[in-house]
């Protein structure tokens, strides 16, 4: 057993699927009823908000077919995000180009697609917007600084609210049509009130724009949902209470339509990885912790565990029993970064070796999407989904 205090329960399709068909490792195995189903779970605990998958997390095409069966918009971050929601049956204007890097030919393919709404946080992206888009409805990405969370964004979005009113208001002299203001609060966020300051800062920017003349009526508050990997994580309901609660508080007169754009809370849990470990090495016969290789690293799925970030559950497929021990995990390839874990505590059995097989959980978000083409020759990490236990394809 590895040290930690939870357990995620994989969806048991999962190792069913794995048990049969016995795919080459490493493999990533994503049940596409659990994504319907922590899909259901969100519009469930936020009733009145528009759903927004952030393609992002997770394209593989089963993926995008199931939520856009389901009735899901998507947050699209480039033209062949576009392309996939489009291939997997979803209508260009349920497709939110949420990011705010984009060049203008990019903003002429969305708006080929039917796209009808783009985020900014810059007067040349507002312009180029006009130029490619024209019509369409324009938020503004706010800069905020929330509590911390496991990856946050730092700096890198968003603008100040005096900037974000500027922008609002020139998008109507624009011809554009301004719906509102965006927001992240950064992903893995484990605490609910991390959106309330954000959510105020909003509100003064809904107030600005008012008094000059521009009525907005729409706020994203993105994604960030936690993920229960080693840790248990909020359920959607603490998450929906907190926010509610904020936008009583923010918008006394009257809340804004509400867009929630998650991406790791809809598709992690529904995922595991199949691995296999290439080496065990103890670098010192007196040294208490064995570095165990897996055939999966930073490079080729695990990506988010860069400054172990993302603390993934870890555990051996076939366990022969016996005591177990400390280990630092390491990826295959021929790099000094691509190690996984060297401070977070993980142990494994004493008896593990080459070529025993380890299930890494809830690993169905920022995984394959993440994977490098081809570092030191690895290809790609595979995904397999699973619909009704019977596989659907291979990505
Ligand atoms: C604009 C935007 N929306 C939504 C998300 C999804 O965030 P999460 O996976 O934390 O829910 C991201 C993640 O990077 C994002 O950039």
């Amino acid at each position: 057993m590895n040290h930690r205090d939870h357990t995620p329960t994989p969806p048991p399709a999962l190792r069913r699927f794995l048990a049969e068909h016995n795919p080459p490792t490493p493999c990533l195995v994503v049940d596409t009823d659990t994504v319907v189903a922590r899909y259901r779970a969100l519009v469930a605990a936020f009733p009145q908000a528009r759903i927004q998958y952030a393609v992002k997390a997770n394209p593989a095409h089963e993926v995008l077919q199931g939520l856009a069966e389901e009735g899901a918009w998507f947050d699209v971050a480039s033209p062949a995000e576009i392309d996939l929601c489009l291939a997997a049956g979803s209508e260009g204007h349920t497709l939110s180009y949420g990011n705010t890097i984009k060049k203008p030919a990019d903003i002429a393919h969305a708006h080929a697609a039917g796209v009808a709404e783009y985020t900014c946080e810059a007067g040349s992206d507002l312009h180029a917007i006009a130029a490619h888009a024209p019509g369409a409805q324009v938020s503004v990405r706010l800069l905020v600084d929330p509590p911390d969370s496991a990856t946050p964004f730092g700096r890198k979005f968003g603008c100040s609210p005096a900037l974000a009113t500027d922008l609002l208001v020139e998008a109507a002299e624009l011809g554009l049509d301004p719906v509102g203001v965006s927001i992240h609060v950064g992903s893995q966020q484990q605490d609910p009130d991390a959106w309330d300051g954000a959510i105020a800062s909003a509100a003064s920017v809904f107030t600005e724009t008012a008094a000059r003349g521009v009525q907005l009526r729409r706020l994203n508050i993105g994604g960030g949902l936690a993920t229960s990997y080693r840790r248990p994580a909020p359920d959607p309901a603490d998450y929906a209470a907190a926010i509610g609660r904020s936008l009583r508080t923010h918008f006394p007169d009257g809340e804004p339509e509400l867009v929630v754009e998650p991406g790791r809370a809809i598709v992690a849990e529904a995922g595991l990885i199949r691995a296999e470990v290439v080496l065990v090495s103890r670098k010192d016969p007196h040294d208490d912790h064995r570095w165990v290789y897996l055939d999966i690293g930073r490079y080729n799925g695990l990506a988010e565990t860069e400054n172990e970030a993302i603390t993934y559950p870890v555990e051996p497929v076939d366990p022969r029993g016996g005591p177990d021990g400390p280990v630092i995990l390491a990826g295959p390839t021929c790099d000094g970064d691509d190690v996984l874990y060297q401070r977070t505590r993980y142990r494994l059995p004493e008896s593990l070796r080459a070529g025993d097989r380890i299930d890494i959980l809830a690993a169905g978000a920022y995984t394959a999407s993440y994977s490098s083409v081809a570092f030191n020759g690895i290809p790609p990490l595979r995904t397999y989904c699973i619909r009704e236990g019977r596989p659907t394809g291979a990505d």
